[in-house]
């Protein structure tokens, strides 16, 4: 590029300022095309205000000449920022800069702050509700190291069979595969989970109550849409499903977290004059994620308090699989004969973590609002994946992938238990570390005394290459200390190595 040449023009700032740039191109300029270049840089100069609002424009003439180039690159150029409401014409001739942006501030006001001012990675502000999100503690534990939840061994997952299925759907060339789909999923699917929830957990419903979502997130999300207003009381586990609070305080609810026993949640007493909450998450079948089960009397007291108060109950039955004693106890919603509760289940757990495909079971009366409001929230979702999903349900293969599941995860489990107390035996026998999560899911949930820090001690694994998700993390007001420990992505073999490597990081902290 020519050094800019001394012009009549020289003083004028914005030209001034444009010969500095046109010499100093900014990297996402290189390449560029010199009409689409100098557009870019006039809209910068008019935006920091290099040129004030109603400042006369030198013309094209002058510019092209300035700054070395042909007339005809600048004049599509005014042209452009015309059009795109940086300048206008002026009545007689000549083009003027206009008022676009009252509040931004002069760029000079750059050159003046602190040199040490922090530099944030973008000048826009989060919300107040992304700030909550964003300093959240799960984030500095959450790896894809070895213990750490939410990972799934895909060793066990049946490819051949599931690509098999997925071929013969892809043959039909159905249209309906591309398609948006109905209102609520496609309704194989939701037959297919009808039928499944009736009878391993039953679930009391016709395949129209079945929604189909996309993740259990929008599950929660589209319940609290529905069925609640900002300000509404929501009554929640703690510690609890940290992604359910976040979506729930989303709307405005007015959160409630109430400590949780070893059998869950009981329900709230109320003061006299006491508003029931709106609503209650409830993981009753397997507490997330201190591991208790909630018994029969408990259920059928949260029962009479939905029926009495109006609460509805929110049952997610997240991991309700995975059950490697005894009987498993059925869903709260199959001993509700009043329409409160909604039950939410995933497949992110059995099938694959990417499945993306969960559900909710509504009450009768409101499937068909929430089948459309989830069409046009959130679409129906990838049609082809569910028809491949029915298919491998109705055939059979998801309730034997299950059995083959929950077999290999009972073994994982019993071998993270062993190599926990051959690697531990004092600190269980004293007490001060315990297991407290029952024989189901796929995590365990060792329980610390109050006075350990647990998030140091998670710290100390990560460098150790374990993951291990502190309690603490999903506590909101009460004080829970323990580690949360995933066994369903790691083989047997490789389970008492890596619990050997934690072992003494737990020693350590406890005999402090
Ligand atoms: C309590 C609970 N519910 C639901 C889920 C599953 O969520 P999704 O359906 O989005 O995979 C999880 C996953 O960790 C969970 O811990």
């Amino acid at each position: 590029m020519p050094s800019p040449a001394p012009t009549h023009l020289a003083g004028d700032a914005l030209v001034d300022w444009l010969q500095h740039a046109w010499a100093h191109p900014a990297p996402d300029e290189a390449g560029t095309q010199i009409g689409a270049r100098l557009t870019q840089q006039m809209r910068r100069a008019i935006l920091e205000r290099v040129v004030p609002p109603a400042h006369r424009l030198p013309s094209t003439r002058a510019l092209a000449r300035a700054l070395r180039i042909a007339r005809n690159t600048v004049v599509p150029v005014y042209e452009q920022l015309r059009a795109e409401g940086f300048v206008v014409a002026g009545q007689g001739s000549g083009t003027y800069v206009c008022r676009i942006a009252p509040d931004a501030p002069p760029a000079a006001a750059k050159a003046t702050e602190p040199a040490e001012a922090p530099r944030a990675a973008s000048p826009l502000a989060f919300s107040r509700r992304g700030r909550r999100y964003h300093s959240h503690p799960l984030h500095e534990f959450w790896t894809r190291q070895p213990f750490c939840p939410g990972q799934f061994d895909l060793a066990l997952f049946p490819f051949r069979l599931w690509n098999r299925l997925q071929q013969r759907q892809l043959r039909r060339a159905d249209p309906i595969q591309l398609e948006q789909g109905e209102p609520g999923g496609a309704p194989e699917l939701r037959e297919a989970i009808a039928d499944h929830v009736r009878a391993t957990r039953g679930v009391h419903c016709a395949p129209d109550q079945v929604i189909i979502t996309d993740g259990t997130g929008e599950s929660i999300d589209l319940v609290a849409r529905l069925m609640c207003d900002p300000g509404d009381t929501v009554l929640l586990e703690d510690p609890g499903y940290w992604a359910a609070t976040q979506v729930l305080s989303d709307h405005g609810l007015r959160l409630r977290p109430s400590p949780v026993d070893a059998h869950g949640l009981p329900p709230p007493v109320l003061r006299p004059g006491e508003r029931a909450p709106r609503l209650a998450y409830l993981t009753p079948s397997n507490q997330f994620p201190t591991g208790g089960a909630m018994p029969l009397a408990r259920r059928l007291e949260w029962l009479r308090f939905a029926a009495r108060h109006g609460t509805l109950l929110l049952e997610d039955d997240y991991d309700s699989e995975y059950r490697y004693e005894g009987a498993p106890f059925p869903s709260l919603q199959g001993q509700d004969a009043a329409g409160r509760v909604i039950y939410l289940g995933t497949f992110s757990k059995t099938v694959y973590p990417g499945i993306r495909v969960a559900f909710l079971v509504v009450p009768q009366g409101l499937q068909r609002v929430f089948a459309d409001a989830s069409a046009d929230f959130y679409r129906d979702g990838d049609q082809l994946v569910q028809q491949v999903l029915a298919d491998f349900m109705r055939e059979g293969h998801y309730a034997a992938h299950v059995r083959t599941l929950r077999r290999e995860y009972a073994l994982r489990r019993e071998a993270m238990l062993r190599a926990l107390a051959e690697a531990l035996p004092d600190e269980f026998a004293t007490r001060r570390l315990s297991v407290v999560s029952g024989a189901r899911g796929v995590h365990l949930t060792l329980a610390l005394p109050d006075e350990i820090d647990d998030r140091a001690v998670a710290r100390e694994a990560i460098a150790h290459g374990v993951t291990a998700i502190p309690l603490s993390v999903y506590a909101m007001r009460v004080r829970w200390r323990g580690l949360v420990l995933s066994f369903a992505a790691t083989p047997v073999a490789r389970i008492a190595p890596l619990v050997d490597a934690l072992a003494p990081l737990l020693r350590n902290a406890l005999a402090r």
